[in-house]
């Protein structure tokens, strides 16, 4: 078997064996990424350095005090699975009025993306390293997003690895908890096969209702009324044109208000 785990098992045990650097928190079990490796250039290790404690933080028992780490108060959207963050950095510089975070396991993606928030001078982007679902438990408070972005979650495409997929009914369970009643949640995958998986699980969680066609909803309704715009940048993972001619669906949802 596998030495994997997966997202829907949050209570598994980590893979025996020696402890990745940065500790076993960073990755406490095989959920929908592999380790991956990648050499960090030397100017971005600097950035990295200069940067990281100040926007950046390891996965940890700590709630987040958001309001704090930026220095201001402001709608929080996180983006899950940022990856080397171009869409990331866009979406900063055309939405100054949020606070947005992005989480990613990956380190040197997480490195491109600080040293451009360096170079561009970014002020609302704040970045955490580890796996999504743990920071969703354990970082991030109830009610407190005003958007959850999922651009491109890794599809893994054979049956006997559905089970690592990121989009699984708890997360969305979870991913919906985190939302403030009348927040938005942002999907898109170029899969068709997980785009199925993903409207069937979504459109299953009661705490969300759908936005736009995909998910069963009038996007024409929503969309001048949604603290979150539906539009969004190409993603690096779209550009590389990776699987060229794959149609692209996007699933938009609101956190229901009670
Ligand atoms: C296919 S890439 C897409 C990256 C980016 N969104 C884009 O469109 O260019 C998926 C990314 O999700 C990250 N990822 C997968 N599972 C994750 C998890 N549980 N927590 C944080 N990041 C995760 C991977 O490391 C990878 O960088």
């Amino acid at each position: 078997m596998d030495a994997v785990n997966d997202a829907a098992n949050h209570s598994a045990e980590p893979a025996p064996g020696p402890r990745p650097e940065g500790g076993h928190r960073l990755y406490p079990r095989v959920t929908s990424f592999r380790m991956r490796r990648g050499a960090i250039s030397p100017a971005r290790q600097d950035s990295w350095d200069e940067m990281w404690p100040r926007i950046g933080k390891d996965v940890a028992d700590e709630k987040l005090d958001a309001d704090a780490w930026f220095g201001r108060s402001a709608p929080v959207v996180v983006e899950i699975g940022c990856g080397t963050g171009t869409a990331t950095a866009a979406m900063a510089q055309a939405e100054p009025e949020f606070n947005l975070i992005g989480i990613e396991v990956y380190k040197p993606g997480l490195a491109q993306l600080v040293q451009r928030i360096e170079r561009d001078k970014i002020e609302n982007i704040r970045l955490l390293r580890g796996d999504a679902v743990d920071v969703l438990e354990n970082m991030i408070a109830p009610e407190s997003l005003t958007g959850v972005r999922v651009f491109f979650p890794d599809p893994w495409p054979k049956a006997r690895h559905h089970k690592r997929r990121l989009l699984q009914p708890e997360t969305f369970a979870l991913i919906a908890s985190r939302l403030i009643p009348g927040g938005v949640l942002h999907v898109a995958t170029d899969h068709a096969d997980y785009a199925e998986w993903i409207g069937l699980y979504g459109n299953a969680e009661t705490q969300l209702i759908g936005m736009n066609e995909p998910t069963g909803g009038d996007p024409e309704a929503y969309r001048n009324k949604a603290p979150i715009g539906f539009e969004r940048p190409i993603t690096k993972f779209e550009n590389k044109g990776l699987r060229a001619g794959s149609a692209i669906t996007e699933f938009i949802w609101g956190k229901i208000e009670s």
